[in-house]
């Protein structure tokens, strides 16, 4: 994003055309920096352990045009779900390239993941003898809740620790790599993913360790040679200005040393290190144009615009911070307002007081940073509100990558009984 003469241009496309040509709220991300982000991240990863590869949780943003930028750039993919292995596939990967780390899963899911012949992940000691039940694959990890879990968008989003629902109990650790032994499964990988949203490089130093010591003893015990060992997602991004950027290249060098220090310890093989992020990648390439509609001065004033809880559920449901910039007015002086969507809810004022341009008015745009991650992902149709377009850009070129939800959407899988005609 830049800012010229007043005017925001995502990469070297004005918001102004943007909003004209697509309507608004529509969803932007910019090509660039998508690739930027993944390949900056890479190079430090890969400096300090040069094997080390990438794969894309793709729950972030599971747009195929945003998926295949990272597929380009060499990154598998990360799916928690039966139909995200199937978006996968839609990117022409499987096999090693995609890991099934679902959670809580059904028979059906469990008979589809087998079939589909990727990594499973399980989250689950208990798992087991019901993935066995249907056939063994042939490659498999477990997801370690180790205890401990962080994130500094709320606690929402921790996914470790005994409050969190995901892992395999570190108590239950050995007996679940060796009840996969004992059955006959010959590669294996390990897993775990702690938290998210995550920019002290401390962090991953320290969650490392504590995978490699669960799994270390599992190794030197059992006599297994991991094949991967893949520390989740969990890097960062400052959604507030005043914060500092994650330090990718301390993160990765803190990760390597304590990496190689624990194969060393536990006489492990040296595997493929792994991470499955997504925010990094593509949170802070994603935008959110939308439009001011009407403005009330009431108990207090508040700007009302199309980008509602439906459109970015992120601040209603989690409290989440997000910088919001209007076009043509970012030198102007400030005074502080509050900031709503449509949607017939209160959590949908979802600013309740910020300093904004003082003349902000009708039909000025605006653009929602950081919303690439958990943005469109997790949008819904609440209130008859339709799911937004989304828009990639790449330098001054742009191009449609899904068309806003219609009517038709909205009642598309729908019947009315006869009676009730
Ligand atoms: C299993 C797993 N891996 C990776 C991710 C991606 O996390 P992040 O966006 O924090 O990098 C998530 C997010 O919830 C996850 O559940």
């Amino acid at each position: 994003m830049k800012i010229q003469n007043g005017q925001i241009y995502l990469e070297n496309v004005p918001v102004t055309l943007i909003a004209q040509t697509y309507g608004t709220p529509t969803y932007v991300y910019e090509e660039n920096r998508i690739r930027d982000n993944f390949r900056r991240a890479l190079n430090a990863f890969r400096k300090y352990y040069p094997n080390f590869r990438f794969f894309y949780a793709i729950k972030a943003n599971n747009n195929l045009a945003v998926a295949n930028i990272l597929r380009q750039e060499g990154a598998g993919i990360d799916a928690a779900s039966i139909n995200e292995i199937l978006l996968a596939q839609k990117l022409g990967l499987g096999g090693d390239n995609v890991m099934f780390s679902g959670n809580f899963l059904s028979d059906d899911d469990i008979q589809q993941g087998l079939k589909s012949g990727v990594i499973f992940n399980l989250d689950d000691i208990s798992i087991l003898p019901r993935v066995l039940k249907y056939g063994k694959p042939e490659f498999l990890s477990f997801r370690l809740n180790p205890g401990y879990g962080a994130c500094e968008v709320g606690d929402f989003v921790c996914n470790g620790g005994p409050n969190a629902k995901f892992g395999v109990h570190p108590d239950q650790i050995m007996d679940a790599y060796r009840m996969a032994k004992e059955a006959g499964i010959k590669r294996f990988g390990a897993h775990m993913m702690p938290g998210s949203c995550i920019r002290d490089p401390e962090y991953f130093k320290f969650i490392t360790g504590l995978l490699m010591d669960n799994i270390g003893k599992v190794g030197k015990e059992l006599g297994i040679d991991f094949e991967f060992i893949d520390l989740g997602g969990g890097l960062g991004i400052p959604y507030k200005h005043e914060d500092a950027p994650l330090d990718i290249d301390k993160a990765a060098q803190l990760v390597a040393e304590i990496f190689t220090e624990k194969l060393n310890e536990y006489d492990l093989k040296p595997p493929r290190l792994m991470m499955e992020p997504a925010r990094y990648f593509v949170g802070d390439a994603g935008y959110v144009v939308g439009t001011v509609h009407s403005i009330k001065n009431s108990y207090k004033r508040i700007i009302g615009t199309d980008v509602s809880m439906n459109t970015l559920a992120r601040p209603a449901m989690y409290g989440a911070y997000h910088h919001i910039y209007v076009n043509g007015r970012e030198d102007e002086a400030r005074k502080p307002v509050g900031l709503c969507g449509q949607v017939c809810e209160n959590t949908d004022f979802w600013v309740k007081e910020r300093m904004l341009p003082e003349g902000i008015t009708l039909g000025d745009i605006i653009v929602v940073e950081n919303a690439g991650a958990y943005g469109y992902a997790m949008s819904y149709q609440y209130n008859g509100r339709l799911k937004p377009a989304e828009v990639l850009v790449n330098g001054d070129k742009h191009w449609l990558i899904r068309q806003r939800e219609t009517i038709e959407d909205l009642v598309r899988n729908v019947t009315v009984p006869d009676h009730l005609k």
